[in-house]
């Protein structure tokens, strides 16, 4: 088994782990996902989710992962359940899936990164112009997946481990020292309220859905990417602290991208937040122009800080979503490692061209599929976005469903023994006995009903 590498302590795998976590989910959609759903109404659900429903599963998929040592296919196999290997390959397609569009945004972040560094805080009035210039995005694509590839290949330790060691920390220096500085601009405070006081009016069903999966998509849960990283984890490491440590990050991390947010916002509105744009435009449309209201210098710092900071954030995600099939295919297929990573960047990149070119440069992939009952019709990616958010929660109900009822809990209990001493007469078994058997199946399986019906319905 050595020869598939292995993280180099309990710090290296959480900090890959967080890595996978962290990533545009956090930093570009969390914080209008708060805003849109509610404000704290939305931060209380989505705690309550992360902590009840994501951290058992993700207690689980690690498990399966360490006990393995396996990909989320042949980890299946190896437990002696070879028909559940097609969950693992549904996890793996959709880790394909996500990564081929998620790549083409965080070439948007890193592109934006450029435009920053040079004082062009004209780009997010130019936006949509920018995301229709296919062969400057392209560019930008193709040098993401690049430096994706080349951490993949490097391995675990000196690859995947190395890049979070460095890429994590500095995220967050990069982070806190943004936001107190965004503290100290005049109408902070109105940026804070507009972001976290609570509109109790706005919780409805769908706001509950959309909790969930962000939850779910921010903390990389539902695809095997945890298995596939815990494949690499140790004997001796403690999983359910581990894991605790995972999601304490990832959520603080979405927290803080917030409160460093909404205070520049305020800040460049003079207080007046009615007319903020939401969603993609937040980041990539409204806060070029609030950098350049900080003055040429400071400006220029921060704007180039701030998308430097989403690239790498998104960096250490696209690195978690190379690593899941490049894992499949050495394991299953004795391919070498660094043709592996050849091979599966080369087609995940061309199956992110229909996404590259959906923002209104083909008119077919902009307007892709038209929902049932839906104004617009919605644009390739957006839709794909969708296929992955309802294939990460059947991804999550049936892995926790098969931990439970098929491999056993006692099995799986067993494995969060290993690393763990006092766990066996810990609350934490209890609580995972309880979640993992009852609570995730059926929350999930209906959250999973629910978010199908709104997300095309
Ligand atoms: N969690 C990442 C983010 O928040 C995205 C991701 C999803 C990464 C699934 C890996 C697996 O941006």
């Amino acid at each position: 088994m050595a020869a598939r590498g292995n993280f180099s302590n309990r710090l290296g795998f959480i900090l890959a782990a967080a890595g996978s976590a962290v990533g545009l989910g956090n930093i570009w959609k969390f914080p209008f996902e708060v805003e849109a759903g509610g404000g704290a109404v939305f931060v209380v659900l989505y705690l309550i989710f992360c902590f009840a429903l994501c951290f058992p599963v993700m207690v689980t998929e690690v498990a399966i992962g360490r006990k393995t040592e396996k990909n989320p296919a042949g980890a299946f196999v190896a437990l002696g359940f070879p028909k559940w290997k097609y969950l693992g390959i549904l996890g793996i397609v959709s880790g394909i899936i996500i990564l081929s569009f998620y790549n083409v945004v965080a070439g948007w972040a890193f592109g934006y990164f450029l435009e920053m560094a040079q004082g062009n805080f004209d780009i997010g009035n130019n936006f949509g112009s920018y995301i229709t210039n296919i062969w400057q995005i392209g560019l930008y694509a193709v040098l993401f997946m690049g430096a994706t590839a080349f951490i993949v290949s490097k391995g675990i330790a000196g690859g995947i481990e190395k890049a979070a060691k460095i890429l994590m920390p500095t995220l967050i220096v990069m982070i806190l020292g943004i936001l107190a500085y965004s503290f100290t601009l005049p109408n902070a405070m109105i940026g804070i309220e507009y972001y976290l006081v609570p509109e109790f009016s706005e919780i409805n069903l769908r706001v509950i859905g959309g909790a969930l999966r962000q939850a779910f998509f921010s903390l990389s849960l539902g695809m095997g990417a945890l298995i596939t990283y815990g494949s690499y984890l140790s004997k001796n490491e403690n999983i359910v602290s581990s894991a605790a440590s995972i999601t304490l990050f990832d959520v603080g991390i979405a927290f803080f991208a917030g409160l460093m947010l909404f205070p520049l916002v305020a800040y460049s509105t003079g207080g007046d937040m009615s007319n903020i744009q939401g969603g993609a435009g937040l980041i990539f449309v409204t806060l070029p122009g609030v950098f350049e209201s900080l003055g040429p210098v400071l400006g220029i710092v921060l704007g180039a800080f701030f998308f430097l900071l989403l690239s790498f954030a998104a960096l250490t995600s696209t690195v978690s979503l190379l690593e899941v099939p490049v894992a499949y295919i050495v394991d299953e297929f004795k391919v070498k490692r660094n043709k592996a990573v050849i091979i599966m960047a080369l087609i995940i990149f061309t199956a992110g061209l229909p996404s590259l070119v959906g923002n209104g440069y083909s008119e077919f992939f902009t307007k892709f599929i038209h929902y049932i009952g839906a104004e617009e019709p919605t644009d390739f990616m957006t839709f794909l976005g969708h296929l992955a958010d309802i294939s990460l929660l059947l991804g999550g109900c049936l892995i926790v469903t098969f931990a439970a009822y098929v491999w056993k809990k006692e099995n799986l209990h067993e494995e969060l023994e290993q690393g763990n001493e006092g766990y066996s007469s810990s609350w934490l078994k209890t609580f995972i006995n309880i979640t993992v058997s009852y609570v995730c199946p059926v929350l999930l399986a209906l959250l999973f009903v629910l978010v199908v019906l709104n997300n095309f319905f």
